[in-house]
């Protein structure tokens, strides 16, 4: 969807002013471009809606962990939720405050938590007895007692996209209520923790409040004997929206419906998408258009290895042309060369007549994007711009077959 940064100024689609098709021009394309500008606007329209909860706010790694974004956030104030020992790297080569970082994961490794636990994060998210024992036994090894918080999985089906659901039961993710309640009665068995919190995070692009308030209600329940347990991780999954029809509840929204449940208790919250997801575009190039069983084919040099999104959820991200068309739109199927039938970037983007070297913004691509892109049929990783004020800069270089060769172990080089 167009917004205050994504927007046609002079029939040409711009950034902040910045004219895309002149990055394009320079950069090539696939590309990503963000908006600095957004990204701060989303920062201070969550910052407002959980202000009178007093939440923290963790900025979810994962929706995309490129650095300057990292460093943006970071420099606004944002502490950081990371999955992976990977993203803790990032987020300290970033400068974030360790203090400021959340560990979540339902598979941490010992590798990862011994990694974690020098580096001194703030909290460790725990999904399971055996990864507590664990955690319990490196940090006595270190002379160190962690905060830990308990991921309550709390039975509830959110309504979403199925695999970006993880409050269920037949989801990989938390301890039930039992467990939850099992582990924080005897938490004296693991003397190196300090078990203080409950972490709940039942889904990603969350449509319905209602199903938060009753997660929040029911760690607060599991929470309720033990009163030294009055740290709230409330998760993310805060929605945005894609497409002129999704209706889909404001930050402001679960604030207003949490904040009277939560009095008294410290929160912490993990967004990733509704931070970035708006603030970021992925601009291709036609290169062949062709009519096939009645549809319209839009062949392009983006694909599923660059933005997994439509073809992994079925997410429907608009695509619209860099010039503003005059022409009349119709339907078209928007792909890539990638060899999947899968590979589709949108199955009915109402677009003008195209030809080759036209260009297109893919909206809406800022989280889950660049994070997801892989090297699939050798293809190389787009690169990424920021604009930011009335300049733009390239923030990571297009990807080369050099790079894609580094790791390997090339057996004939220097045979003869
Ligand atoms: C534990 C946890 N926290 C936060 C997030 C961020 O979700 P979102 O990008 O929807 O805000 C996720 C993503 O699924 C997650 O698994």
């Amino acid at each position: 969807m167009l917004n205050d940064s994504f927007y046609y100024g002079d029939s040409a689609l711009c950034c902040d002013g910045v004219p895309l098709s002149a990055i394009a021009d320079a950069v090539g394309t696939p590309l990503y471009v963000y908006s600095a500008a957004r990204v701060r606007h989303n920062v201070e329209r969550l910052r407002r809606a959980f202000a009178p909860l007093g939440a923290s706010i963790h900025y979810s790694l994962k929706a995309n962990a490129s650095l300057a974004l990292v460093r943006l956030l970071r420099d606004a104030g944002l502490g950081m939720d990371a999955v992976s020992a990977g993203e803790i790297a990032r987020a300290l080569h970033a400068g974030v405050d360790p203090a400021r970082i959340v560990f979540a994961g339902v598979g941490k490794t010992a590798a990862e938590i011994a990694f974690a636990l020098d580096a001194g994060i703030g909290w460790f998210n725990v999904e399971s007895r055996d990864e507590l024992r664990l955690l319990d036994t490196l940090a006595g090894e270190r002379g160190l007692r962690p905060q830990v918080a308990l991921r309550l999985n709390p039975g509830i089906r959110a309504q979403t996209h199925e695999h970006i659901a993880t409050g269920h039961l037949g989801a990989k993710f938390g301890l039930t209520a039992a467990e939850v309640s099992a582990l924080l009665d005897e938490r004296g068995a693991y003397p190196h923790l300090r078990v203080a919190g409950i972490h709940v995070h039942i889904g990603s692009q969350l449509g319905d409040v209602a199903e938060t308030v009753a997660a929040v209600r029911a760690a607060q329940a599991v929470a309720a004997p033990y009163v030294d347990v009055r740290t709230l991780n409330i998760g993310g999954g805060f929605p945005v929206r894609y497409t002129e029809d999704d209706q889909v509840p404001a930050p402001d929204d679960f604030a207003r419906a949490l904040t009277p449940l939560l009095e008294g208790w410290r929160v912490l919250i993990e967004p990733g998408r509704a931070l970035v997801a708006d603030a970021g575009v992925l601009l291709v190039s036609v290169l062949y258009v062709k009519e096939q069983g009645g549809r319209r084919f839009i062949i392009t040099d983006g694909s599923m290895t660059d933005l997994l999104r439509p073809a992994l959820y079925g997410a429907v991200h608009e695509i619209v042309p860099l010039d503003h068309p005059a022409a009349e739109r119709t339907p078209a199927v928007v792909t890539g060369p990638v060899c999947e039938s899968a590979d589709v970037l949108h199955r009915a983007a109402l677009l003008p007549p195209l030809g080759a070297g036209d260009r297109l913004a893919v909206l809406t691509a800022g989280a889950y994007g660049m994070a997801m892109a892989s090297n699939y049929n050798l293809r190389t990783r787009p690169p990424e711009v920021l604009v930011e004020g009335a300049g733009w800069r390239v923030i990571r270089r297009r990807e080369t077959w050099d790079d894609l060769l580094r790791l390997e172990q090339d057996e004939s080089a220097g045979r003869s």
